[in-house]
């Protein structure tokens, strides 16, 4: 048996509590597992250091409000800045495994980097996790962006988008394994076994979800391919629907279905104003534009001549604002309407962020959740 094609697995005949869910948009609470969340910020509230027990209270504080999964991040080194924004990372198997032992009902994500974690080592893992929270884990597989993380493991990061064309064959070997009785070999381009297995099988059938984030062209078709769940980036309603529509339509050309979600930072207050006056408080005051400087900078591959000081400023705030997710910030019910928006425009759900998560999440649960249950977007938990 050689490599070959992705396995043509509808991600609605998943057997996962994801697509059991009855909400008609989905939620995810995201990126706790590192200092600082998805802020670069001095603020109070955010994580300033990283502390198991909190992040178990956020994990039980989500699944109480009925929100479907966690997902981490998959994290090496942090940012330079001043607030130590993603200095200390929890690793994402382990976090997952301690996760899904203390819930019972949240889908718990762990991340894999292609380049870090060889096939047959994910799909136990991967498998060892499914066990443990009795079919409530998921994959988020990412080609890895960051060469400096890479260099850290001695590896150089390779052409763009040859990072999809290895994770295309990681994704066929770890699927094969984790659907295969019999030993097979595997003569792939980067990956080669002889007689490979692996048991036991996950307890989701065929295999528990695969989630992608990748938003190139590149990354879009591997999403379309071989992702149950992807990740849509825009700079507004329209250009999310575009995308969303897309990936839809690709993976549909593949006999496949994806789920679209997006990603997005909730700043809730009891009114606008309030509101507004949190989200000055932790980019404005206290924001680490040092960082958000160098994010840019990083971005742009040092070269900052063609923009304006205003337009570097705006990607700063932009970054400083959940690295530049979808940012939404009023009040409860302006909050169940931007995500009304998002459930038209077809995004199938959101992976949130808070500053705060624990309150966050409180938050969301006593007066955000009510208001998006009258409005049909969630069901009672
Ligand atoms: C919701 C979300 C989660 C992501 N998680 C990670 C992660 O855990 N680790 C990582 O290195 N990159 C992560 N990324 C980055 C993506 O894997 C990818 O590198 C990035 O979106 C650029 O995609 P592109 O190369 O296809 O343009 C994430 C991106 C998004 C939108």
């Amino acid at each position: 048996v050689t490599a070959t094609t992705a396995q043509t697995v509808d991600a609605s005949t998943l057997d996962s509590p994801l697509f059991r869910s009855p909400n008609r948009l989905k939620l995810a609470a995201f990126h706790m597992n590192c200092t600082r969340g998805c802020t670069p910020t001095h603020a109070e509230g955010s994580i300033e250091k990283l502390d198991w027990a909190q992040q178990v209270r956020i994990a039980q504080a989500a699944e109480r409000a009925g929100i479907e999964a966690i997902i981490p991040i998959a994290r090496w080194r942090g940012y330079p800045g001043t607030s130590n924004f993603n200095f200390e990372q929890f690793e994402v198997f382990p976090w997952a495994a301690g996760l899904a032992a203390l819930t019972e009902k949240i889908v718990v994500f762990a991340t894999a980097h292609v380049p870090l974690i060889h096939p047959v080592r994910a799909a136990k893992e991967v498998v060892t996790v499914d066990h443990i929270s009795n079919g409530r884990f998921g994959l988020n597989v990412v080609a890895g962006w960051n060469a400096g993380e890479l260099s850290m493991f001695g590896l150089t990061q390779r052409e763009h988008d040859e990072r999809y064309q290895v994770a295309t064959e990681w994704a066929d070997f770890v699927k094969r394994l984790w659907t295969s009785d019999e030993e097979f070999d595997f003569h792939g381009t980067y990956f080669q076994a002889e007689r490979a297995i692996s048991e036991p099988k996950p307890i989701q059938r065929p295999r528990p979800p695969l989630m992608s984030a990748g938003s190139s062209p590149a990354g879009c078709a591997f999403a379309a391919a071989h992702a149950d769940v992807c990740f849509a980036l825009a700079q507004d309603l329209d250009g999310l629907k575009t995308v969303a529509a897309d990936i839809k339509n690709r993976a549909a050309a593949l006999g496949r279905e994806v789920a679209v979600w997006t990603s997005a930072g909730l700043v809730c207050g009891d009114t606008e104003a309030d509101a507004k006056r949190q989200y000055d408080y932790f980019i404005h005051e206290k924001g680490d534009w040092d960082c958000a400087a160098q994010q840019v900078e990083m971005a742009l591959g040092g070269d900052l001549q063609s923009i304006t000081f205003d337009m570097s400023k705006a990607m700063q705030e932009r970054i400083l604002a959940f690295q530049s997710a979808n940012t939404i910030i009023g009040t409860p019910e302006h909050i169940v309407s931007q995500l009304d928006g998002l459930a038209s425009a077809g995004i199938d759900g959101v992976a949130a962020m808070w500053l705060d998560y624990e309150s966050g999440i409180e938050t969301f649960r006593e007066e955000i959740l009510p208001i998006a249950i009258d409005a049909g977007l969630r069901v009672p938990t």
